[in-house]
């Protein structure tokens, strides 16, 4: 027995098309981006969407596999699907689709599954404006092209592409008025609301989205393979080296260190935080400290870690990244560390919103200039993560 109420909407996923012009070796609908298939995709942001009866149209012969990627999509809603066998039309399709909505249903909306990266959002979007309106509801992009009418190679006509708009599904209308126009339908229509609107009845239109483009040739077979792959794991590395010299007591790592001798710089030359910052931008690709935090920004003159590591994850979260992990070494001969490293780590991680930051340091037996004791040289690398 299903524990969710009987839903009052209907999702009828065409995904019987053979695809001929993608020209793949199976069904379009089978076809993979990524882990899944085309109409696993478009299931997952179907039943992401408010609850609803899922209608799979599946091609002849494919029933199975469209219930297998439609259970897997459904999760715990796999009571709402049905699969069904499509027609050699679109249309013979969706009137195949139409025939499995339960009697309670009262809104339909008919989607493409070559659509298959359309957001959850432009469903619930639909049905509102079909329950506002009680017309048909077509989310549409504008034309961003100019338009011409053309016969063979000639141009015949200028068009006005203001009052022009590109349909996308999913296309949503009141279950009787959808049934009516179905019923009563002579000719073949490409869309469901061109053949609601020949069959007498108002669409109005709400906005659609790019990421609602259909799938039907190689190359935006390419795009959608694109904006699903998930980025990789990117790693940065990042110096810096401040001299001691500055003013007041020191600040590195994070912390003020009373007695001991300051370091020189723009800001409070933390040459541990500095090199994190470095080697999180250099990650993301967002240049570094330098580029970002310059020295004609009177907002950084004296600032400490937690200024210069809070902004650099805003920039890092606006890019899409997360840190992943955050490992630094310290070159110098004072302060001494061993006492003060945990502290250390936790405010550093505490400033990258929790990261893990592991901090080490040693000494270099004498040589170089931290050797030397003029100043502190510190390596970060840096691990980021898709957010
Ligand atoms: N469709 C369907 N039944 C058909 C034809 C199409 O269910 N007989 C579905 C497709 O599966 C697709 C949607 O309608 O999700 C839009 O059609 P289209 O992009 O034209 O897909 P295909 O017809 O498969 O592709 P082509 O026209 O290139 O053969
Ligand atoms: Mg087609």
């Amino acid at each position: 027995m299903s524990i969710l109420p009987v839903p009052r909407v209907a999702i009828i996923v065409v995904a019987a098309g053979s695809g001929t012009r993608l020209g793949a070796d199976v069904p379009k609908a089978f076809v993979g981006i990524g882990a899944h298939t085309v109409l696993r995709h478009a299931l997952q942001r179907v039943f992401a969407a408010s609850p609803a009866q899922v209608v799979v149209v599946a091609p002849p012969g494919r029933e199975g596999d469209a219930a297998t990627d439609a259970l897997e999509a459904a999760g715990e809603r796999r009571d709402l699907v049905a699969v069904v066998t499509g027609g050699s039309t679109r249309q013979a399709s969706v009137v195949a689709g139409l025939a499995a909505v339960w009697a309670d249903v009262e809104v339909v909306l008919v989607h493409d599954a070559a659509r298959a990266l359309t957001p959850a959002a432009v469903f619930d979007r639909v049905v509102a404006a079909v329950d506002a309106s009680g017309e048909g509801v077509v989310p549409v992009l504008p034309v961003v092209d100019t338009v011409k009418r053309v016969e063979g190679q000639r141009v015949t006509e200028a068009v006005d592409r203001s009052q022009l708009a590109a349909a996308q599904t999913p296309q949503g209308f009141p279950r009787a008025m959808l049934d009516a126009a179905y019923a009563t339908a002579v000719d073949e229509h490409t869309d469901d609301a061109a053949l609601v609107a020949a069959g007498g009845h108002p669409v109005r239109v709400v906005a659609g989205d790019a990421l609602a483009f259909k799938i039907t040739t190689p190359a935006d077979l390419e795009r959608a393979r694109a904006l699903v792959v998930p980025a990789a794991p990117r790693v940065g590395v990042g110096t810096d080296v401040h001299a001691y010299g500055g003013e007041g007591d020191l600040w590195l790592a994070g912390l003020e260190w009373p007695g001991e001798p300051a370091l020189s710089g723009h800001s409070d030359g933390d040459a541990v935080a500095h090199a994190i910052v470095d080697a999180l931008l250099s990650a993301a690709g967002l240049g570094d400290i330098g580029t970002r935090f310059g020295t004609d920004q009177p907002e950084y003159a004296g600032a400490h870690a937690d200024v210069f590591l809070t902004r650099t994850r805003e920039l890092l979260g606006a890019a899409g990244w997360a840190v992943g992990n955050v490992s630094v070494q310290v070159q110098a001969n004072r302060p001494r560390f061993t006492a003060r490293r945990g502290e250390a780590e936790a405010t550093l991680s505490a400033a990258l919103g929790g990261a893990s930051v592991s901090v080490s340091a040693t000494t270099t037996d004498g040589l170089g200039p931290t050797g030397r004791g003029e100043g502190v040289a510190a390596f970060a690398v840096a691990l980021l993560l898709p957010d």
